[in-house]
Formats: C-alpha cells, structure tokens, sequence
C-alpha cells in the first residue's frame, strides 16, 4: 500500500507513536460544576427567520399551548414512540416523535436500512448523505416530525457495549463526517433529526436510573470530552441538527437529563445549539431542576414510572410557571426552540400527520393503548415510503464489505465454483421474517443489532437465496453444527457465514443484555468451531461474518485453509444481492474497518471493560482518556490484527502527485475572537393568568393522557410570597449570564475553527487489473510543540474514489480545519494549536495501517508500525 507524508513546514521532529510518553489525564473526582441561567436560542443569523416567525405564535400561546409543546403526553398514547402535546389555533399539530436511525421502527413498508457501523465502513459521504434523504423522507412519508438519530454516541469506547452499531465507528471523526452528512441529508426532507445520546453512554448494563438504582456514571475529564465524545456531537450541530437527546447516563454524577453544564454549557452556549434538548425515553429525574438546566422537551413525558398519569412536567410544569419556581423566560424559550425548529424545516407547509401506529400492524385499533379504554379508529394506512432506496440500501451493503484477507486471489468466486455454504447466517430467520420484537434475537442473517435502533424489514433477501440466484451449484447446510461424514472434492469451496450480535439492554438475547456479556468478543453459536471444522475438510474456506463490532478472530484466521475473510457488516434488507455482488466480482470491496481488530480482547485497556455491580452507583472512569481503540494500540504500542481503516480489494491503488494548499493561515495559536452573540425572542415575563391552565369546559379526558391543566390553577400562590413552598435552587444557580465561551460564536463553535486551514489533494490511480474503488484517508500527526499528549496518528478527513477501471485514476481533495489540528486546552477552555501547522504532519493512506515509512514527499508503506 502507498502512503504519503508531507511536512507543513521545514522542521520534522520525528517520533514514533510507542515512544511517547503516556500519560492519561484523570478522571478528577467526578463533578460537573453548575452552568446557568439557560441560554435563550435565536441568537444565530441561520436561524433568524425561524426565531422570528417562531415569536410571533409563541408570543401569543396560553401557558397550556406552551406546556403542551414541551410535554411528551405519554407512554403508548399515540402511534409514535413519543408525541408532544399540541398547539393546534397556530396549526401545531401533536408532534410525531419515532424511532430510528436506520429504518422507520415498527412500521410497515418501509426500508431498513444498513445500520450506522455499515455506512461508517464505507468510508463514503455520498451514501452517508444519501441514506439521510432516504430516512428523511421514509420519515415524512409516514408523518413522522422528529426521526430519533443519527446515533454518534456511543462510539466503540468499550468494544461490548450493545449499540456501538448505531453509530459510524470508533473515530470522532468518522462519527462526525457520518452524522453530519445523515443529518443533512435527513433534514434537507423537512424531517427533524434527533441527534444522540448527548453524552457518555458507552455500555447498557446500568445505564438507566430507575426504582431499582440509579444510573452510571460516566467520569469524563474535559479535554476527553472535547476530543472524542463532544466532537461528533459539535459537527452534527454545525450541520443544523433540530433537536439532541440527551442520554439516559449521568455524566460525572450529575443525570444527562439535567446536568447543566452539559445542556446549558456545552450545548447551548458553547456549540451554540439553537434546537431543542429532549430525555431519553423516562430519562428525566425532576421538573425544575431539569427546566434550569436546559431542558426543553420530556419524553414521553412519564415521570420515571410510566403509565401512571403523572408528569415532572406537563402540569406541574405548569404549576411551576404560576407559583414563580421555574422563570417564565424558561418556558418560552422551551417552547421557541421547539416551535423555531419546526419552521427552521419548513414543517408549518404541508407536513404529513402520523399515518401508521407502531403499537400495531392492525388498520384499526386504539388510539391511545396506554389509556385502556381508549377510543379506536384507523391507526395503520400503510403507507410505502420505500421510494428507490432499496438502490441506496444495496449500494451502502456492498460498499461497506470490508475484505480483510484474500490469500491466492481465492475472491472473486468463479460462478461455476463448487460451493457448500454453512451456517445459519446464510439464511432466513427460521421463525419468520421480523418474529422477534425489535429484532431481539439472533436467528438467520445478523441484518441489524436489536433493539430500538431497528425496523422491520420489507423484505430480506438472504445470502442463501442470493447465492442460490446466482449459482444453481451450491450445496447449502443452513446450520451452526457442521455436518458428519462430508467428503467434499478436491475443489470445492466452503463459504462459511458467522455473526455476534448486540443491542439495548431492554432485551436480554441469549443471556447478552444489550452488551455483549456473554459472547465476549467472539462470534455467536459457535461459529469459531464452524470455521475450524469446514478448514479441517475444505482446502479452501471463505469466512463471512456479519457483526455489530469487533470480533477476534484468532481461532481460526491464521489456518492455511481459511483463505479469504470478509466482514458484511449489518446490511438491513439487501444482505444478499449486496454481499453476491462481491463474492462474483461484479465489484470490488471498498469497505474499511471502522474499528480495530484486536488479537485479544486484553490489548483494549482494563478500564474499558463492562461494569457491574449490584448496588450503589457504578462510577465508570474514562481514565484511559483520548486512548480509546486505535489511539490506543498506537500508543501502547500494541500492533492489532486489523488496524482501524484496513481494507482490501480485489485490485490495487496508489496514491500520488500531493498538493498541499493553505487555504486560510493558522497565523495565531487560538481562534480569532468570537463575535457577540446576536439578540434573542423577548416575552413579556409576567406571570400568566391561571385560568390558561384551567380544565377547559366540557373536556373528555383519556385517562393517564398528560395534560397540562390543573384542577384548581387560581389557588397557586407565589413562592415569593409563600417562602415555606420555596424551591431550593441548585447550587450554583443565577438568572446572571455567563459570558459568552470564548470557543463559541457559531454553530458548533467558533466559526474559525472550521476554516480550512490547508487542502490536500492526491491522484488516486487504480494500478491493478480490475476495476475498484479507493479510500484515501487523512490523518494527522501533531507536533510535540502542541505540548500536549496527543495520540500520533488521527483521522480527520477521507475521500472515496468513484469506479475507476484498471489505469484510470481520480484526485481527490481532503481538508483539514483549524480544530483538526488542535488540543482543547482545559484551562484556557479553547482549542489551540500550532501557529502556521509548523511541525504538522499530514498522512494520506488505504488505511491507518499503510502509514508506515515517510519521507517528506511519498513513501511506500510495508504494513502496521514499521
Ligand atoms: C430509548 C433509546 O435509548 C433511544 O435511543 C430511543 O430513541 C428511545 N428509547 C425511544 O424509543
């Protein structure tokens, strides 16, 4: 493979990654200091117009429209996952909350997509973007107004955590690029995204704050934060997402769902975020406390136990505005964001009403199951929102193939090859198509991990059937137990389908509760010893493996039998075609590994394991700091099976002819100084007549419906005049603003950190003899003069060729920020970095890898760590 390194500058100090010293910032004992008041949003010119038109309805809402749009109205009491009250005298209608980032939950007709670790693997943002629209417009489609993704958190911190596979990988920035450009994608439809979870959730064991115990916690120092965990967070910002749901963790002991460093710090004023904040589902911990803290929507609205009728807000939300406790300016910028975002995507024209119930696939059934007895009408029209986007699905499937090993060019498969395919994740579900609810179990083809991160499938075409579409010669033993006494000839191929499952911890799959606790790292069903007897038989074995993550693969991968390796990944419905696309040849793969293949579950460091314990809070320290995957085997110096970006493919590249041009100089350590924040939507702050929350006459309320009226609203006294009802206020809290964040001014932050601060374009020219697509992938290796510890290689841009036929040749052009090349310094809490990139090095290869050997102009790289 061919590698490029260029130097910013005349100096190079050179040091290799296991040479620097490792030190790991600490996990301070935990605590997030107080960040208030709340910052109002409107303050950034994209969203001027909304705010505007925004004002002009909120301003003459009741406090009950208000409460309304806030206040999730409950469990199971409409078709979507949550729905928010409404405001219907301005044409609000209730607004349709749903799962999820791959697929329409729970529907029908729709398309189920690859999952976020496949589009990662494709190293493609066209299709990244592409799969958005697709979402966006199944989304609307169905008349759903928030779709609940993309997923950028977690991100692989601990390689057994059970949702990692929503996400795009373990790399901020590929987590970055991937959110964005669905983003993007998404909301260029109308449809509202819904980034998450805001922030730390990177196991499900104990994620949950509930009757039974609170919640873990996850201690994460600042820079760590800001380096890998926020960094997604802030791009998906910057590309206008609507809405961020926080996650259901505490972060450094304080609930997501209320911690307001998180919300109103980070989120709002330091990234600038001018959508709106959500719980996740039954996240919330209190009214006021989260009102202050930033919150501005509660899903789905329940207190922490749901289905009661009772609500943190909705009411009391109400009678927190009258008695004074939660500052009426609070609930109107609540509500502006909300009602801003909805004309920020155009909703207020034409957006569709829910027209399917994910509580049923029957046309007809209750309209609000959670009530009991609940009036009934047509809840399902079923809908087809499928469009094309099955094109879209196949083409991400098979472009995320990532073909680890391919001894003796055994792939492509000639048609006429004798084959006998072994496994059942060749084939189907032998229960029938979407048997289990939200996919929790492992049955057949692993198309998607489990849980509320999933859809139904359409319709699934399997590897058997595509293979058997293909070829009228293979043998199939749709089973995980190899067969006796098999005695293939000499020439027969064994293709042999593997898979490990994951998912959220509501469902506990063959005793994985979400994390894969069970299973370790390895493939499910015994698929290593499957492999192991199919290369005790076959002279010629072809490992597939479908998975949600890492897996080790060490059984079996260094037997000479086990010729080539290909890892499919999660494909959603086109499983078959996608992967029958490969094994012939009519592509090449071009997918690449969006994490690292570890020989041994013991290279990851110890503090990335799966905690648990029974009592008491799990206090889960983020002490191996920016370290997590391959900054990690960089540093400790541990060389993996697979490194991070590894991917082969059936013809060769190089990469040539560099151009390095400085777009915008980095002539200062630090940002130029932020601009002032602009002005806010004002509201007159007096207290609203009780009578707006008073039962209107003649209502017929639907029992356990959260509704934001009260009994007897005029009796509410002020707490200013009452001093024995008065709220404690958190520590901490002030109606005084804090004075802009330095690190802030635009969406995602200070605008000049994401100037360009150099292009670099390559000649990407395929060199083998058949046709193929290549990654060039960017990282950067900064200078010790950064005076900080920073891990010696990091992806930060990537650009994928198009098909290029033997001899042709593509350039594509990466670009590096001012932030790519930075450190958050914590105690001047901005991002610094070298003035004039001096000492900076740039490495453009097919994988991290391929970065071997450098010089200043082009090398030849030989493999990993050389
Ligand atoms: C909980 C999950 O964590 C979240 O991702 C999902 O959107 C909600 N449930 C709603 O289903």
């Amino acid at each position: 493979m061919i590698l490029l390194y260029l130097t910013l500058s005349c100096l190079i100090s050179w040091t290799l990654a296991a040479q620097r010293s490792p030190h790991h910032p600490r996990a301070d004992a935990a605590y997030s200091p107080p960040y208030y008041p709340a910052p109002n949003g409107g303050w950034l010119s994209e969203w001027t117009s909304a705010y505007e038109k925004a004002q002009k309805i909120v301003g003459n809402m009741t406090l009950a429209e208000k409460v309304n749009l806030t206040t999730g109205t409950g469990e199971f009491m409409g078709p979507c996952a949550g729905q928010t009250g409404s405001a219907l005298r301005f044409g609000i209608p209730n607004l349709c909350l749903h799962d999820s980032p791959l697929g329409i939950r729970n529907s029908d007709h729709n398309t189920a997509f690859p999952a976020g670790v496949t589009v990662g693997a494709t190293f493609d943002k066209d299709l990244m973007y592409e799969r958005g629209v697709g979402l966006g417009e199944e989304a609307r489609g169905k008349g759903v107004n928030v779709l609940l993704g993309p997923v950028v958190g977690p991100t692989f911190r601990k390689p057994r955590g059970g949702r990692g596979w929503e996400g795009f990988g373990a790399d901020p920035s590929l987590q970055a690029i991937g959110g964005a450009q669905t983003i993007k994608g998404m909301q260029s439809t109308g449809a509202i995204s819904c980034l998450k979870h805001f922030i730390g959730n990177e196991q499900e064991m104990h994620r949950e704050t509930s009757v039974l115990g609170p919640g873990y916690s996850s201690n994460i120092d600042d820079r760590t934060l800001h380096e890998i965990y926020l960094w997604p967070f802030a791009e998906g910002v910057r590309a206008g997402t609507g809405s961020v749901m926080m996650a259901y963790n505490d972060v450094n002991r304080s609930a997501c769902s209320q911690n307001s460093l998180l919300i109103n710090g980070i989120l709002k004023d330091e990234l600038g975020f001018q959508g709106f904040v959500m719980t996740d589902w039954l996240a919330q911990m209190g009214g006021v406390s989260s009102a202050l803290a930033g919150l501005d929507m509660a899903m789905p609205g329940d207190g922490l136990i749901p289905l009661l009728g009772d609500s943190y807000w909705g009411s009391e939300l109400s009678r927190s505005i009258l008695n004074g406790t939660v500052p009426l300016e609070r609930l109107n910028d609540m509500v502006t964001r909300i009602v801003a975002t909805w004309y920020q995507m155009g909703q207020d024209e034409d957006y569709p009403l829910p027209n399917f119930s994910s509580n049923t696939l029957d046309e007809t059934g209750p309209l609000y199951p959670g009530a009991l007895i609940s009036p009934t009408g047509v809840v399902n029209q079923y809908v087809n929102v499928e469009g094309t986007h099955n094109i879209t699905a196949n083409a991400i499937a098979r472009d995320a193939i990532t073909l680890l090993k391919n001894d003796n060019n055994t792939l492509p498969l000639s048609k006429n090859a004798s084959l006998h395919v072994f496994g059942t994740d060749a084939g189907a579900n032998s229960d029938g198509l979407n048997s289990c609810s939200d996919q929790g179990c492992d049955n057949g083809v692993l198309t998607m991990g489990w849980g509320s991160g999933t859809s139904r499938l359409p319709y699934l075409v399997t590897p058997q059937e595509a293979i058997a579409n293909v070829t009228p010669t293979a043998t199939f033993h749709i089973s995980d137990t190899f067969p006796s006494g098999l005695t293939p000839n000499a020439s027969s191929i064994a293709l042999v389908f593997i898979n490990a499952d994951s998912g959220e911890n509501y469902i506990t799959v063959e005793n994985n509760p979400g994390d894969r606790t069970t299973t370790d790292l390895y493939a499910w069903h015994n698929g290593d010893e499957l492999v192991e007897a199919a290369a005790a038989v076959f002279s010629r074995v072809v490992v597939i493996i479908h998975t949600v993550g890492p897996i080790i693969l060490e059984n079996w991968i260094d037997l000479d039998p086990v010729k080539a390796v290909l890892i499919a990944h999660l494909p959603g419905q086109e499983a078959g075609y996608s992967l029958t696309d490969i094994l012939y040849g009519d592509y090449s793969p071009s997918g690449h590994l969006p994490y690292t293949i570890p020989f041994n579950e013991s290279n990851y460091p110890a503090s990335v394991s799966l905690l648990n314990q029974p009592f008491g809070q799990i206090q889960d320290d983020f002490t191996e700091g920016i370290y997590i995957d391959y900054r990690h085997f960089l540093n400790a110096n541990i060389t993996p099976r697979y490194p991070f970006g590894h991917g082969l493919s059936y013809t060769t590249f190089s990469i040539s002819d560099p151009v390095l041009t400085t777009v915008t100089p980095l002539d200062s350590a630090y940002s130029p100084s932020r601009t002032a924040k602009g002005s806010t939507p004002s509201y007159p702050t007096t207290i609203p007549d009780p009578d707006e929350v008073a039962w209107p006459d003649n209502f017929n309320r639907i029992w356990r419906y959260l509704y934001p009226y009260l009994d007897d609203p005029d009796s509410i006294v002020s707490n200013s005049t009452n001093s024995s009802a008065a709220y404690p206020y958190p520590d901490g809290y002030t109606t005084t603003a804090h004075p802009a964040p330095r690190a802030g001014g635009g969406q995602g932050g200070n605008p000049a950190l994401f100037d360009v601060a150099f292009t670099l374009s390559v000649l990407v020219t395929n060199t083998g003899s058949r046709s193929g697509r290549a990654v060039a992938q960017l990282y950067v290796e900064l200078p010790d003069t950064i005076d900080a510890d920073v891990p010696s290689r990091q992806l930060r841009d990537f650009g994928k060729t198009g098909t290029l036929q033997p001899g042709g040749s593509e350039t594509v052009v990466l670009n590096v920020t001012r932030k790519d090349l930075s450190v958050w310094d914590v105690g001047v809490q901005d991002w610094r970095t070298v003035v004039d990139g001096e000492g900076v090095g740039l490495w453009v290869g097919e994988s991290l890898g391929s970065l071997g050997e450098r010089d200043v102009r082009a090398i030849f790289g030989r493999g990993w760590g050389l």
